[in-house]
Order: structure tokens, then C-alpha cells, then sequence
């Protein structure tokens, strides 16, 4: 089973904190049934350091695929920072060997102009894939500007960690209500850490009723 939204690429960001930590992570994620991870490290923020990311990835990838795995690296992209690098830079931001780019919003509210971005992107041919729709405020408040998302083009990507309810009550509402109007691409783990494939195989149970 493929996992396109991960961050078990350890040093990088609020996922895996060492080594050790990913490994843990690939342990659960095999349990989970998972074998092909695309490593989607935060690109948010002015600390991205691409030189660590990718030596990491080496290091990580090379243990991930003697142990079976399929591995690629991509990014998690929050809008802001596509803005910061230009458009026409943002080929370079998409998943190893694909056109497909992990695009991530507020959760709070929309940039007014999200459509224009979506456009800009398929214009370099890229496709975009929008992490989470289930924790954005302005798509738990109306369903159809995930529905406006998916008519533009986009793939939609549920993370696994709406399935624990409690703080993410809004996410898993949302998240069942997308899965109900068949629009749902993608279920990722999103995980930051070992506990999170729990919620994941939830999510995946959950997303079978439908
Ligand atoms: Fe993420």
C-alpha cells in the first residue's frame, strides 16, 4: 500500500527526531501494510534545509529499501512558501518522478486568491494534490469548495489522524462527509511519529464503509 504523505524523514522537521525514530516509524508502517512512502518533509517556514533533507533521505531510503520499502521524496508545501520560491520554481518541489505536488493550507481560512494558485500550478503541469481538506475551517463550514477543489483538477488527501476524533472531532466529520461524496483520492498516514499508524489503520477501516 502506498503512503503519499509522511513524515518519517527523521532531523527535518516535527516528525522523527533521529534515526532510530524512523526506523521505529518503518516498523509500524509495515504493520500498517504499508511498503511504497513518499517522505514529505514540511516546506513551510524559512527553515527548510535541503542539503540535511537530502542527506537524510540517503541515508533513510537506502535502510527503507533493504528492508523491501519503495521510497520517494517529496515535500509538504504550504502556499506561503510557493509564493516565496516562484511558481516556476515549484516542478522542483514535486514528488520524485511524478508531476504530483502536496499542497497544504491553514487550517483556519483560504488565501482569497487559492483558486489563482491551483491554476498557476497546472499551468507548469503539475498536478495538485491538497493535503488534509478535512482541517480546513472554511470546507468543515461548506463541503463544496472541496467539491470547487476536486472540478478544478486537484486530488484530495484525507491524513489518518481524523479517524482519533478528540482534538481532530472537526477533521473526522468533514473527512466521513468527503468520503460519503466520492471525493477522497488519497488516505495518508500523515505520521509524525510510531503512534500515528494507529490512527491511520483506523482511518482505512473507517474509509471501507464507504
Ligand atoms: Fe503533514
Amino acid at each position: 500500500m502506498f503512503d503519499i504523505h509522511s513524515h518519517i524523514l527523521f532531523g527535518v522537521d516535527d516528525g522523527a527526531g533521529s534515526f532510530v525514530e524512523s526506523q521505529a516509524m518503518l516498523r509500524a508502517a509495515r504493520n500498517a501494510g504499508i511498503d511504497h512512502i513518499v517522505c514529505t518533509p514540511h516546506y513551510r517556514g524559512n527553515s527548510v534545509n535541503r542539503q540535511r533533507i537530502a542527506e537524510n533521505y540517503q541515508t533513510l531510503s537506502a535502510f527503507a529499501r533493504k528492508q523491501g520499502f519503495e521510497m520517494a521524496l517529496g515535500f509538504e508545501v504550504y502556499w506561503e512558501n510557493l509564493a516565496e520560491i516562484g511558481i516556476k520554481n515549484a516542478n522542483d518541489l514535486c514528488i520524485e518522478g511524478t508531476d504530483l505536488l502536496l499542497l497544504e493550507f491553514s487550517p483556519g481560512s483560504l488565501p482569497p486568491h487559492w483558486q489563482r494558485i491551483i491554476f498557476d500550478l497546472q499551468g507548469c503541469g503539475i498536478q495538485p494534490i491538497i493535503a488534509h481538506p478535512e482541517r480546513y475551517r472554511p470546507i468543515q463550514n461548506n463541503i463544496d469548495i472541496a467539491v470547487e477543489m476536486k472540478d478544478m483538477g486537484c486530488l484530495l488527501q484525507l491524513s489518518g489522524n481524523f479517524a482519533a476524533g478528540g482534538l481532530f472531532s472537526g477533521s473526522k466529520k468533514t473527512a466521513l462527509k468527503l468520503l460519503e461524496s466520492d471525493l477522497v483520492d488519497y488516505i495518508a498516514s500523515d505520521a509524525h511519529s510510531v503512534a500515528d499508524y494507529a490512527d491511520y489503520k483506523k482511518a482505512l477501516a473507517l474509509a471501507q464503509n464507504y
